[in-house]
């Protein structure tokens, strides 16, 4: 049998998390994670496979001969911009770990929203008992902005809660009980949108896209007394000084942050204390590490076996 190509792993990930998810992954496969001193100046030409989170900029000088990249997040622009990624199969993380992960933190982020969590936190600080008139769920459209898979399965948990929810993405879904729009739509799209949520991947097209015009363009008089921007995307997709400025001059009425221009956030940006916005450290969905390593080995057996790669990114799209 012919001998199974080593992995490299460079992930800047926990430490405990990679090396607790190790034991057992990839038997028959030399391990080559550059995170150990002992493995860091191997010899990395002729070696298949690297499984990467924002890689060293010269893992692709130096592993020369890869035939396939493995991303360790579902997000691929942190490798996608690196000089000398090869023009072999990049593959993104898709599992259910991850899309369940993502779901929970979206309809979380509505739910503070729609049950005016703030608005009760700022009263409990003053010791005040009083009852908000509360919209219901079916009063607000949720609009997701990315219909890939973590914008649709998200989508049909919103909907289980009784949202009305709405998607747009660059090619229109067919989805049952849900309304797609494509990129002509997105006029149509954000006039209806009470709840925006962003789940798009960071490219070219992508960056910058949540910004002043756009935020003026969401329904003014929804039940939430103005729109909610939320976003999981990636943070280079945000103009943060608008969406302050939105909050500010109550263009937004509300937001909830995972992502960020620069990350991690820095101390002394105003919107950590921001009265009107929910922050996370970019931890909607974190890639559970032995969930990854099954994932990248069922896609090496797939190339050994002469199958096609799954979840491929589209070179040209970016994503
Ligand atoms: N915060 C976190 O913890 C966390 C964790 C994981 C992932 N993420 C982010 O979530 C993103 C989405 O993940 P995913 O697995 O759902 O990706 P995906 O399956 O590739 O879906 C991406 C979606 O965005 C749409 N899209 C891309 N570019 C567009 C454009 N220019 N205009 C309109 N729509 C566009 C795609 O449209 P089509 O359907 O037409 O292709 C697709 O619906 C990742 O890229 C990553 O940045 C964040």
């Amino acid at each position: 049998m012919q001998k199974k190509s080593p992995v490299i792993l460079d992930l800047k990930f926990d430490r405990e998390q990679v090396s607790a998810a190790l034991k057992g992954a990839f038997a028959g496969r030399e391990v080559i994670d550059l995170a150990l001193p002992a493995h860091r100046s191997r010899d990395l030409s002729g070696i298949d496979y690297a499984v990467v989170w924002r890689p060293s900029a010269d893992l692709f000088t130096r592993a020369s001969n890869l035939k396939v990249v493995f991303s360790g997040g579902a997000g691929v622009d942190h490798v996608m911009t690196l000089p000398g990624l090869p023009d072999v199969p990049v593959v993104r993380f898709v599992d259910p770990t991850l899309t369940n992960r993502m779901s929970e933190w979206i309809v979380m982020q509505c739910l503070l929203h729609l049950r005016q969590f703030k608005a009760y936190e700022a009263q409990n600080r003053k010791r005040f008992w009083h009852e908000l008139a509360q919209p219901e769920a079916a009063e607000v459209t949720v609009g997701i902005m990315g219909m890939g898979v973590l914008g649709q399965d998200a989508a049909r948990k919103l909907k289980i809660m009784g949202f009305d929810v709405i998607g747009w993405s660059r090619r229109k879904k067919e989805i049952e009980g849900i309304e797609t729009f494509d990129t002509a739509g997105l006029d149509a799209f954000l006039a209806r949108t009470d709840i925006l949520v962003g789940l798009l991947p960071l490219t070219a097209e992508t960056r910058g896209l949540f910004n002043a015009a756009l935020f003026a363009r969401l329904r003014r008089r929804g039940a939430l007394g103005g729109p909610v921007f939320v976003n999981a995307g990636r943070g280079g997709s945000q103009v943060e000084a608008d969406v302050l400025a939105a909050l500010d001059r109550g263009v937004l009425a509300g937001a909830s942050l995972d992502v960020f221009e620069t990350e991690p956030l820095p101390l002394q940006s105003p919107l950590w204390t921001h009265e009107k916005i929910f922050v996370t450290p970019h931890a909607a969905a974190a890639s559970d590490v032995g969930a990854l390593f099954a994932h990248v080995e069922r896609q090496m057996a797939r190339v050994e076996a002469g199958q096609p790669l799954e979840h491929v990114v589209d070179r040209a799209a970016g994503y």
